[in-house]
């Protein structure tokens, strides 16, 4: 199996980004960010009160020297971000007070700089719910250019090696999108299309998942996919983007060879796209769970500049990880500030 989270770590050591982390009181992320500093893998910066900074460092008997610390409370911070995030959210409703106060809680603050190009990219969600990492990053940072929604994929490591690349996967949406639109999974389509060349530095060999290959089935969720199918080829021609496609018809030449004759994809999909987020969650635990597959995600894909979310179990060897993939995604998925 290849080590794609090696590549990444690896990839990522030599752009040494700034990457914030806004959950300070919590010990696994100060354990992560000292290992980051320490083994050069980023410039981790520590955004929030830095009295739960120094409280969480001494809960895990981690040193703090050496590492950059933003207190959302400091008045040129606070300034700065309550000035962009009422410029942005005023339409909203949000008033110059209101945005004084939001900025406070790290989050915002940490989507706030993020947005201004003081960092490279922010890693949360060890200690807050998707919803609450996403909020900000949506209200603030918002959709790369020509995409409208936001998605999420897991890196798949599983023992198959003869099927994906050397048996790794990405598979979309698992974390973010309940319910797609064809527009929105034309965009989940494109945007894990662009995370699989980063990732797995690979050519993409997207598969639009569904119960029907080929029209052998005829329902309006079917209908769905393939219109995706279509809106996703039309926006990306130059990637392999093929549906709508059962899955063993994705992953297996002789059914392929069978259901889907004119494939250029041939049963070798190393990209699966599912329906719904249903669909996506369920299947990369299942995969996780009965092949005993390596899953790395949600790793949030989409917006302008890189946020990315962590499970609540996050491990500190997780967020290290993840911090891997917000420094190399902010390289090559960055909009300019
Ligand atoms: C992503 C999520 C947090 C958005 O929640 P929401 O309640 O729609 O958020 P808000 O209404 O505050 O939206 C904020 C802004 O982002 C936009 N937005 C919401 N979801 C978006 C998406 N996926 N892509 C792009 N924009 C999105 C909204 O339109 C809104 O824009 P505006 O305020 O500028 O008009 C929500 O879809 C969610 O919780 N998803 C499931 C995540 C989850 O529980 N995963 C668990 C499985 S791992």
């Amino acid at each position: 199996m290849p080590d794609v989270m090696g590549s990444i770590r690896a990839r990522a050591a030599a752009l040494q980004k700034a990457v914030g982390l806004p959950e300070v009181g919590d010990p696994r992320t100060i354990i992560a960010a000292r290992r980051a500093l320490d083994e050069g893998l980023a410039r981790p910066v520590l955004v929030g009160p830095l009295d739960q900074m120094a409280a969480a460092a001494s809960e895990c008997s981690t040193s703090l020297d050496g590492i950059a610390c933003i207190d959302p409370a400091e008045d040129s911070v606070r300034r700065r971000c309550a000035e962009l995030f009422y410029q942005l959210r005023k339409d909203k409703g949000v008033t110059e007070d209101a945005a004084w106060e939001q900025v406070l809680d790290p989050l915002y603050c940490a989507a706030c700089l993020l947005k201004l190009g003081d960092l490279d990219a922010t890693v949360a969600g060890a200690a807050n719910s998707t919803a609450a990492v996403l909020r900000p990053l949506l209200q603030i940072v918002k959709c790369a250019p020509g995409i409208s929604t936001v998605s999420s994929s897991f890196i798949m490591e599983t023992p198959q090696k003869h099927m994906g690349v050397d048996g790794v996967f990405l598979f979309a949406d698992a974390g973010v999108m309940p319910n797609p639109t064809a527009e929105q999974l034309a965009d989940i389509a494109i945007t894990t299309a662009e995370s699989a060349r980063l990732y797995m530095e690979t050519e993409p060999l997207v598969a639009m998942l569904s119960f029907s290959t080929a029209g052998s089935a005829e329902h309006p969720d079917v209908d769905k996919v393939r219109t995706a199918t279509r809106l996703a080829q039309e926006k990306a021609p130059d990637v392999v983007i093929e549906g709508e496609m059962q899955v063993d018809a994705a992953l297996v030449p002789e059914v392929a060879l069978t259901k889907l004759p004119g494939s250029r994809i041939r049963g070798k999909a190393n990209v699966l796209i599912f329906p719904d987020l249903d669909a996506g969650n369920i299947a990369y635990k299942i995969v996780q769970r009965l092949c005993n597959a390596g899953a790395y995600g949600p790793l949030v894909q989409g917006l302008a500049r890189t946020g990315l979310d962590l499970s609540r179990g996050a491990t500190p060897d997780d967020i290290y990880n993840v911090i891997a993939v917000a420094a190399l995604r902010a390289e090559y998925c960055n909009n300019p500030v």
